[in-house]
């Protein structure tokens, strides 16, 4: 029997993934009672166009929840058990410019890979700690369950800047590969399945998968995937095509290492030049998302809003953020879950720098995630992870230090990145693009090169 029921604040409350993660919340109330829900933005105008749909959900669900949206950090983070944030410092407006940037020299644009997701890592970082501060100072028994991007280097920030803070930082990439494994390989659900896998975010590979009674699902996996990725089959594609291109591609990708399967995201780091060639330089992923998702998310809820009920409401609930209400569980009834988790090495990949953030699989309970050892690592996953994981630090440290110098380093080391001569162009470009967001840096200009 449970008997606690929790307060939550949702920090990026005007996030298109609210609406979704509100309904996922209210599905789940046995699993995970709610006493107070409570939206967090910092663009007011923006967070009341999806609060007053969410208001709606809430009160024809549960009305007994309180509800609250709100700009003050005082009232949002006061007397708050967990918040879950998924903010994105910048918008969509600068999502557009990570993406478009690189573009211009021919260079991956992507959200959190490459220059993108370097620049994206700059914005972030500050607005993150924000939040920590804020649950810490305002209500500091909390947890922090983050998913803001790019998650890697906000890790890495919270490691280095936060260490003691109660923050656990979580990707759903790996939950939504699993989705697709299991129905590749005939399960109901992804939680019939046992894994193992090892990597930073975005950046990691499964090198065992089990049923529930302990039967190899890697050979029929091995066979699917290289034939058609993660597509579970030619003809069915149940997604956008930029999606479903990603999951096909993860064939190519397979096929550098056919031990292990691996994330997606390996695409653009394998093969930056096809990734960005293919690429439509004026109309990005930004833009589909912009056109597609925010459209269709702000004018179902402004419908809602305008109907005062949701009962001709098309948004769906986002079944597959439940991992986030696995999370809260864990960590409030000690359910020793085993989850994906971005944590510290801390040996747990015994060839490996035991400062990295890493994404490896924890046990989770109420004093937070204890990871599982991993022992050692290929010579072709550490060297790649290695000079992964120099850039992901090499940003915290320009964050820190305000260092172009450091970005720029940053920005050679990324696999996605010819030379330090298109480095160093894209870094120029995206300097004058952040100025409202990235701390000053300093003055001391790079040298010209010759
Ligand atoms: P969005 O732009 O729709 O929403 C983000 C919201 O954050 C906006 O309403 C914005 O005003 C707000 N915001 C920005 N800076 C803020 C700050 N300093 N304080 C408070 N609020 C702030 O974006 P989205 O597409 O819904 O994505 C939200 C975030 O979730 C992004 O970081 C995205 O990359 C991330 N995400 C992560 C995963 C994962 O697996 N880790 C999955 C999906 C999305
Ligand atoms: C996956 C990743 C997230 C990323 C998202 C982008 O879910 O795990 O980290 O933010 O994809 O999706 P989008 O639809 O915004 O391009
Ligand atoms: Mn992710």
């Amino acid at each position: 029997m449970m008997t606690k029921s929790f307060s939550v604040v949702i920090a990026g409350g005007g996030s298109t993934f609210t609406p979704g993660i509100v309904l996922m919340l209210l599905d789940n109330l046995d699993q995970f009672p709610i006493r107070k829900l409570k939206l967090y933005d910092n663009d007011k105008e923006r967070q009341d166009k999806i609060a007053g749909a969410c208001e709606i959900f809430i009160h024809e669900k549960a009305p007994e929840i309180e509800f609250l949206a709100t700009d003050d950090p005082e009232q949002a983070f006061t007397d708050v058990d967990f918040v879950m944030a998924h903010i994105r410092v910048g918008k969509y407006a600068m999502r557009e410019l990570d993406e478009k940037i690189p573009l211009k020299y021919g260079v991956v644009g992507q959200e959190t890979c490459g220059p993108g997701g370097i620049a994206y890592g700059m914005r972030s970082i500050g607005g993150v700690l924000e939040i920590i501060d804020y649950m810490e100072k305002y209500s500091p028994d909390a947890w922090m369950l983050n998913y803001s991007n790019p998650a890697a280097i906000v890790a890495e920030a919270t490691r280095r800047l936060r260490p003691d803070s109660k923050v656990l930082n979580i990707c759903d990439m790996p939950v939504g590969i699993e989705d697709r494994m299991a129905e590749i390989a005939g399960l109901s659900s992804r939680k019939e399945m046992k894994v193992r896998y090892y990597g930073l975010n975005h950046f990691g590979w499964w090198t065992e998968i089990q049923d529930s009674e302990g039967n190899d699902l890697m050979p029929v996996l091995k066979k699917h995937i290289k034939e058609f990725g993660y597509t579970p089959n030619a003809n069915h594609h149940p997604t956008e095509k930029s999606w479903n291109d990603t999951f096909t591609k993860a064939r190519d990708v397979y096929a550098t290492d056919p031990d292990v399967l691996p994330n997606t995201y390996l695409q653009y780091y394998f093969f930056p030049q096809q990734m960005a060639k293919k690429s439509n330089p004026d109309f990005t992923r930004a833009n589909e998302v912009m056109a597609g998702r925010e459209a269709f998310i702000f004018s179902q809820c402004q419908k809602i809003v305008e109907e005062g009920s949701s009962k001709n409401s098309e948004i769906e609930i986002d079944d597959h953020a439940s991992y986030i209400v696995d999370l809260a569980r864990a960590i409030a009834y000690n359910t020793g879950e085993r989850m994906l988790l971005i944590v510290e090495n801390n040996g747990a990949i015994e060839n490996f720098d035991s400062t990295a953030m890493v994404e490896i699989p924890c046990i989770v309970g109420s004093n937070g995630p204890e990871p599982l050892a991993v022992g050692k690592i290929p010579q072709f996953q550490k060297g790649l992870m290695e000079q992964q994981v120099s850039v992901e630090k090499l940003v915290v440290e320009a964050w820190v230090e305000k260092s172009s110098q450091k970005l720029w380093q940053a920005i050679i080391l990324s696999k996605t990145v010819p030379g330090a001569d298109v480095a160093k162009a894209i870094l120029e470009d995206l300097i004058e693009a952040n100025r409202e967001y990235w701390p000053q840096l300093e003055e001391k200009p790079l040298q010209p090169i010759i």
